[in-house]
């Protein structure tokens, strides 16, 4: 088969389909169409503007050039301590490495650990790149199925019966994309019981850690038993609404720190040096803009829960963190990549079929609220009305 020249791995390699999603939609929107964006992953709030202001006054000052790989030791410390001081644990800058975007780690960890035919366990539905880049470096993708009964949890003795001797890491992600499960202590206290003492490393993505609405935020590096096998992912882009900035960092024992920054030097030499001083400036600065991105959130969760429950064939739990939806619609169409086609161009309206996220997120559609009230309830009655006109099967037969 002709594969253009490429190398065999790139036939392994995954992609996130919100992308392509995100461009069909700019196409239709092009053609003049009225498109209302709920399939994007990322605030729609601005970069709040002492961040800005940071960033603008490091470029006068000369932060131009490259800083160490891992990061500038300030801009370390200050991840440390954060880090630290939200999970009630003592952090070494030494344990920090700072990326471009925190995506980078979950790449470069897989790169650092993974031989032919280890097994990397992830949650399904989960972030797609998990699985894609666990395949692309030679390792098995084994899903671990989130149920809706377990309002999207991660099972722990789901995980148990997973684990084989050749389980090498474990992807937990809380708060969840897509399903905005949330891991509950006593959840972690399970996990950490299972895989103390194993020679498996644990990725914990918290990247959404500071979008919580309900209860305390709970991380395994928090259980000492297994802090030295737990990485954080974690960063800017959704607490500080910086995705574009790309920053993000990983926390891991200064050995594996020590990997991963050589895989930055081989790769992007190190993040860029104003945009680290940026971050610093996030996080030594005031929290009332995270507070505040938060409480708007929370609203228009509610807004959104509430209409979706409101429709026919639609059931919709009420997540306690991240900022998604994921409803049940099986009642309309199992089929729901068909459904998703049919919402963007029939009612205008963006989503991700769940199946995106894994094949376990079949008859479920992720819907991201990073948009204003006003948006969400216009996205409602255009969903109520395409809906109301729905028929999968005459759909189907026009191909
Ligand atoms: C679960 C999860 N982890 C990590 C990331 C990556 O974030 P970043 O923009 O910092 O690379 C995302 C972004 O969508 C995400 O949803």
């Amino acid at each position: 088969m002709d594969n253009g020249g490429l190398a065999d791995r790139m036939a392994l390699l995954g992609t996130e389909t919100a992308f392509e999603v995100l461009a069909k939609a700019k196409a239709l929107e092009a053609d003049g169409r009225s498109i209302i964006h709920l399939e994007i992953g990322e605030p729609d709030f601005d970069t709040p503007a002492h961040i800005k202001d940071a960033a603008v006054r490091a470029l006068r000052d000369g932060y131009t050039h490259y800083t160490p790989a891992a990061g500038l030791p300030e801009v370390r410390a200050a991840i440390a301590e954060s880090v630290g001081t939200l999970r009630g644990i003592a952090v070494h800058p030494d344990e920090v490495v700072v990326t471009p975007g925190a995506k980078p780690i979950m790449f470069f960890l897989m790169m650092a650990l993974i031989n032919p035919g280890d097994e990397v366990i992830h949650p399904d539905p989960g972030f797609p790149i998990y699985e894609s880049v666990a395949r692309f470096v030679g390792g098995r993708a084994v899903p671990w199925v989130l149920s809706e009964e377990r309002q999207f949890r991660a099972d722990p003795e789901a995980l148990r019966a997973l684990i084989t001797p050749r389980t090498k890491l474990i992807i937990l992600n809380s708060p969840h994309n897509p399903a905005a499960g949330v891991l509950s202590r006593a959840d972690l206290a399970a996990v950490a019981e299972i895989v103390r003492g194993r020679p498996i490393t644990v990725l914990a993505d918290e990247i959404y850690g500071r979008i919580l609405y309900e209860g305390a935020f709970a991380s395994l590096a928090s259980f000492p038993e297994v802090r030295a096998q737990t990485v954080i992912l974690d960063g800017f882009s959704k607490t500080y609404a910086m995705t574009g900035w790309r920053l993000g960092y990983g926390v891991m024992r200064p050995d594996l720190a020590a990997r991963i920054t050589q895989l930055m030097v081989n790769s992007n030499s190190c993040t860029a040096a104003f945009t680290q001083m940026a971050g610093l400036a996030a996080l030594r600065g005031p929290q009332e803009c995270v507070d505040e991105m938060v409480a708007e959130f929370r609203r228009r969760r509610d807004v959104i829960v509430a209409g979706l429950a409101a429709l026919p064939g639609v059931t919709c739990l009420r997540p306690a963190g991240a900022f998604y939806v994921f409803p049940n619609v099986r009642a309309i169409d199992p089929d729901t990549a068909r459904l998703q086609d049919y919402l963007l161009r029939q009612a205008g309206v963006a989503v991700l079929s769940g199946t995106a996220f894994g094949a376990h997120g079949k008859g479920y559609l992720r819907l991201s609220y990073a948009n204003s009230v006003e948006a969400i309830s216009e996205a409602l009655r255009r969903l109520r009305t395409a809906l109301d006109r729905y028929a999968p099967v005459s759909e189907a037969s026009r191909g």
